[in-house]
């Protein structure tokens, strides 16, 4: 597995996911970490936890690489893995590590086939995840009002309807069992804070679609 360590992309040394792993009370996967801010957090405030950050643009997160590597005194966390790949073809010591998924704020192919049902983004996601491990993903709703980006044209709204109709049955295929889907005002949403959800603060018109699910065995 690739880790970025710095301004370095390294391979991981053999067995060091498990022991890192094996030493903390909980793992938590923040998939599409993008600047890695939300999985430093959560490190920080969780110091016996693995928060590991996975996303295939690897440079947007040696800002925080090289940060969480000072002395814990000027703000270094140990227990934080900033992973460098896409979640459809994550490395093999993820297998099953996960206790807890987060999809915060997502773009590009995370975002499509989490909003889509895509098998490949859904099972990417429930490969990783222990059994029973819940997984939180937040996507803000504005990209479904005019003027809509191109890049979002044609992909459907994540609305109560959508997610009953078409969502539950696709997750559930890949192992997923949808819990709960929420709108909620930018602040309120903030539980869940990311970057990108931080940045949305401002804009308090924003509405954020948080998705909740579980693992489940997938659909006969
Ligand atoms: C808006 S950014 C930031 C997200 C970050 N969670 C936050 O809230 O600040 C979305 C990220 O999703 C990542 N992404 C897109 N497709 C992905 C995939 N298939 N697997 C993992 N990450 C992906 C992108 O590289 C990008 O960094």
């Amino acid at each position: 597995m690739q880790i970025v360590r710095g301004k370095k992309l390294e391979k991981a040394a053999d067995g060091e996911f498990r022991q890192l792993a094996q030493e903390s009370s909980r793992v938590v996967v923040d998939v599409g970490t993008g600047d890695a801010r939300a999985s430093y957090r959560i490190a920080k405030e969780n110091p016996d936890w693995l928060v590991v950050g996975v996303d295939p643009a690897w440079q947007r997160m040696t800002q925080t690489s090289i940060r969480s590597r000072r002395k814990p005194a000027k703000g270094g966390v140990p227990n934080l893995l900033l992973v460098n790949s896409s979640i459809e073809s994550a490395p093999e010591e993820l297998a099953g590590a996960a206790d807890e998924l987060l999809v915060l704020m997502p773009w590009g192919k995370l975002l499509h086939g989490l909003v889509r049902g895509d098998e490949d983004i859904w099972t990417g996601l429930r490969t990783v995840a222990k059994p029973g491990a819940p997984l939180t993903a937040t996507v803000g709703t504005s990209i479904w009002r005019e003027p809509v980006p191109r890049d979002i044209q044609g992909l459907p709204e994540l609305t109560d309807a959508y997610v009953e109709d078409v969502l539950t049955a696709k997750a559930l295929a890949a192992g997923w069992r949808i819990t709960g889907f929420r709108l909620t005002p930018a602040e309120e949403a903030a539980a869940v804070s990311s970057s990108w959800a931080r940045r949305l603060d401002a804009a308090s018109t924003e509405v954020i679609a948080t998705l909740t699910a579980v693992t489940a065995e997938p659909a006969e």
